[in-house]
């Protein structure tokens, strides 16, 4: 029903809001991350609790909203020199919008003054891509990292002394 609400090929003029998730939108989130992800590689909607609304000091779990629908989620880990983008997922619907884009404005945000890493599967080049467009630089690769085998290419992003 919800959806219907939502023009998607006028998302641009619609109202986008991004936010730290609220207990509401965890079955929401999880339906993305199902989407989004092999079997495998999800999240469990128990992991997701521990994230939501500051439960987890470390790390804070945020949505993109388009009008009142959940359109994408990402999950970061606060450390002390760098931070980390432990997830990140935008519905398949709503794709190549911009939508990631923004939600790793908010990361950059968060993040001044420290690094940005993260790890993302070798075989998932449209991340890779996505990362690299946002001058996230090839670190390492690390194997056996997935639970089917698959490396890990480690990632991270250097911001300039001036970042504002
Ligand atoms: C990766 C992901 C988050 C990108 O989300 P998105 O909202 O589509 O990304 P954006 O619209 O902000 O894309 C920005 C750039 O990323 C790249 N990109 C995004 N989708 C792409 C695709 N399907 N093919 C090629 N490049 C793509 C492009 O460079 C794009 O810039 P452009 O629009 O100027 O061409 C999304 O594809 C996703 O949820 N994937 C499944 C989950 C996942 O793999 N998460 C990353 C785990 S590390």
């Amino acid at each position: 029903m919800k959806r219907q609400l939502l023009d998607r090929n006028d998302l641009r003029i619609k109202m986008i809001s991004i936010h730290k998730a609220i207990k509401e939108e965890l079955n929401d989130i999880f339906r993305i991350e199902q989407l989004s992800f092999k079997p495998k590689d999800a999240f469990g909607i128990g992991q997701f609790k521990h994230f939501f609304n500051g439960k987890k000091r470390s790390s804070d779990l945020y949505v993109v909203l388009a009008l009142n629908l959940v359109i994408g989620y990402f999950i970061i880990r606060y450390y002390e020199k760098s931070n980390r983008i432990y997830s990140i997922a935008v519905n398949p619907e709503f794709r190549q919008r911009g939508i990631a884009t923004l939600m790793l404005d908010k990361i950059h945000e968060l993040s001044v003054g420290k690094n940005i890493i993260l790890e993302v599967r070798k075989d998932n080049k449209v991340a890779i891509d996505f990362y690299k467009k946002h001058g996230y630089k090839e670190e390492q690769i690390i194997h056996n990292y997935y639970k089917d085998g698959m490396s890990a290419i480690k990632m991270r992003k250097v911001f300039d002394e001036i970042q504002g």
